[in-house]
């Protein structure tokens, strides 16, 4: 049977795009206050990126002090990883808020806030983007937890 396309517990994260697409993703590539980095997750075992609408990731580093206790347990050194589905339309969310700690849909101009769990802190998005918890491990960027809610608008 094959897995489901949605990130799991083990596995590592790859560039949706650049020249590095479906390539993994190492921690000193996300950097603070650099537009976010699209993802998907990529399975270990066939060493394959899980391409599919409801896998995609939205990545970026936090600074250590704006992050607030809801985000910083599935925080990894900063950085930190939400499904890029917005919930008002289901554009990709892919904008760095000049906070540098908010993540913006130019679609119509949600915005949520990395550091709190993907909050809504604009409209017209009314729900928070799920989270997807991360860890490092021996240097290596991992899936901790799955997505910590519904992906894309409310249907
Ligand atoms: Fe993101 Fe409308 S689809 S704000």
């Amino acid at each position: 049977a094959e897995r489901s396309p949605k990130p799991e517990p083990g596995d590592r994260l790859a560039f949706m795009l650049g020249e590095r697409a479906q390539q993994e993703i190492k921690p000193a590539d996300i950097e603070i206050g650099k537009e976010p980095t699209l993802a998907y997750p990529l399975d270990v075992a066939s060493g394959k990126a899980l391409i599919s609408r409801v896998s995609l990731l939205v990545v970026t580093r936090l600074k250590p002090e704006d992050l607030l206790p809801s985000s910083k347990p599935n925080a990894a050194d900063g950085i930190v990883a939400f499904s890029a589905i917005c919930t008002h339309y289901g554009c990709p969310v892919t904008t760095l808020h000049p906070s540098q700690s908010q993540l913006v849909c130019n679609c119509h101009g949600s915005v949520f806030n990395a550091a709190d769990r993907g909050a809504v802190t604009a409209g017209p998005a009314t729900r928070r983007l799920s989270m997807l918890p991360l860890v490092i491990r021996d240097g290596v960027l991992e899936v901790a937890g799955r997505l910590d809610g519904p992906i894309g608008p409310p249907t």
